[in-house]
């Protein structure tokens, strides 16, 4: 098996390196390497071989060679939740032997999350919740709070990844939370817990454990400054999915996303709502991200976005100011920066209005992140209102991609998102001409079709 290998892994992207180095030559980092010491695989994989065990489905599988056409498929060994908008993030429910990752920003609701969906699933399969962040009493208290039901449910107060494992072996469970993946650590490794190479070993133990026994794991890990979890992206691609957990303190709403799943689309949204009583479902957020003032403000335009597979509404706020700074600020919350400079280019040549002297700040209400390039229209009306100091008039929204040469381009589902319009009372949509119906309304909703951005600022 060999002797142990020493490595040195970037803390900011996991690229290994053979020998210690100033700057990263994965992602350019300087002064994020660390070491790291790679044990022989003999005995990093002592958990493998004899311990292999039956899946959820009960086969006991061994590698060897098989007709693809014979194998039982996956999907078929999906479970519930429990949890309906979790389900739809993971894709339609856990697969036995995947590896989750929740991330979030401590407080934001993951253990909770995991504590509820835990309850929910041991009803049908032995569930284990390792806590290294609480005592075996808070948890009990966390679960007595939020009346969950705990019949079936195991915790243990653990931090070592190989008493973990050992306790999990005698214990067969089905589905693992590792609570969280900061705080575990393995023996064969001399760096100090909550290290990258710590954090990174240990995860890799689970992941291992459950790739070959079918158990499934979820791993909950704090988001860091820098925005990513635990020395950021360094877990990203060694699990199945990654679940960020978001939300604006101060609103009880909370998005969980999928930003990669091997068993489902991403970009699903999931939303919940932090009540007296843990996360609540809420299966129909369309409208919940608007900020419901009662009349229209300037620098504020309603969108609808189509996150994953169903309509939202938001709303889009901008506020232009004349900056003090020789290099204005351009400020994106919820969008992309590179985005919202590149869409206050195209104003500028396309629809001649310079906010070349002015500060722009631009939030998306709700805490929500839009990702799509529908997004476009609805970011520059809102700018254009503030810059004029002028509302938008009453119940309009807008979508649309804005293209380099000022052209509107059309975006998938049109007619879905009218529709939601439509439902939720508003009276006009400034949209791209191909997304618009020929007779130019839908369901009492006028709508404006628009070919260029300087058709848009004239429908203003
Ligand atoms: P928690 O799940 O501990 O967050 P994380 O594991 O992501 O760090 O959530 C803690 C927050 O949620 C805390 O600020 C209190 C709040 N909370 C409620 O509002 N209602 C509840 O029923 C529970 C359990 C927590
Ligand atoms: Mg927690």
């Amino acid at each position: 098996a060999g002797r142990a290998r020493t490595a040195y892994v970037c803390a900011e992207c996991g690229t290994d390196h053979g020998k210690w180095q100033g700057q990263c030559a994965g992602c350019g980092a300087w002064n994020t390497l660390s070491e790291f010491v790679i044990e022989p695989a003999a005995k990093a994989g002592a958990s493998g071989g004899a311990t292999r065990r039956a899946g959820w489905a009960g086969a006991v599988e061994a590698p060897k060679v098989t007709a693809l056409k014979d194998v039982r498929h996956m999907e078929d060994a999906r479970v519930s939740t429990g949890i309906g908008e979790l389900d739809r993030v993971l894709g339609g429910g856990l697969v036995e032997g995947a590896v989750v990752l929740v991330g979030g920003d401590p407080g934001i609701g993951k253990s909770t999350l995991l504590l509820q969906a835990v309850a929910r699933m041991a009803a049908t399969l032995p569930a284990l919740y390792v806590t290294g962040e609480e005592s075996l009493g808070q948890v009990a208290g966390r679960a007595a709070r939020l009346d969950l039901p705990l019949d079936g449910v195991h915790a243990l107060a653990e931090t070592g990844v190989e008493t973990i494992l050992e306790h999990a072996a005698a214990m067969r469970p089905k589905l693992i939370v590792a609570d969280s993946v900061q705080t575990l650590w393995t023996e064969s490794l001399t760096a100090a817990p909550g290290s990258v190479s710590q954090v990174r070993e240990s995860a890799a133990r689970l992941v291992r454990y459950a790739k070959e026994t079918g158990t499934a794991v979820f791993l909950v890990g704090h988001v860091t400054k820098e925005g990513g979890i635990a020395g950021p992206r360094v877990l990203e691609h060694m699990v199945d999915a990654v679940l960020y957990f978001e939300g604006e303190s101060g609103s009880r709403f909370r998005v969980l996303r999928a930003f990669k799943n091997r068993f489902g689309a991403v970009n699903e949204l999931g939303v919940f709502a932090m009540g007296d009583k843990g996360l609540k479902e809420v299966p129909n957020p369309s409208a919940i991200f608007l900020s419901g003032g009662s009349t229209q403000q300037p620098g504020s335009c309603v969108m609808v976005t189509r996150e994953g597979t169903r309509p939202l509404l938001v709303e889009v706020q901008a506020l232009v100011d004349s900056s003090p700074l020789s290099n204005p600020r351009r400020v994106a919350v919820g969008l992309e920066g590179n985005r919202l400079a590149m869409l206050l280019a195209v104003l500028h040549r396309h629809g001649g209005v310079l906010v070349g002297d002015q500060d722009v700040f631009v939030n998306v209400v709700g805490g929500i992140r839009v990702q799509e390039t529908a997004a476009d229209l609805p970011v520059l009306l809102a700018v254009l209102s503030s810059l004029r100091d002028a509302p938008l008039p009453e119940k309009t929204i807008a979508f649309g991609e804005v293209g380099l040469s000022g052209e509107i381009r059309p975006v998938p589902n049109g007619e879905e998102r009218l529709r939601e319009a439509a439902t939720h009372g508003f009276k006009r949509a400034i949209v791209p001409r191909a997304n618009a119906p020929k007779s130019g309304a839908l369901k009492g909703l006028e709508v404006i079709a628009v070919e260029r951005l300087a058709d848009a600022i004239d429908a203003l």
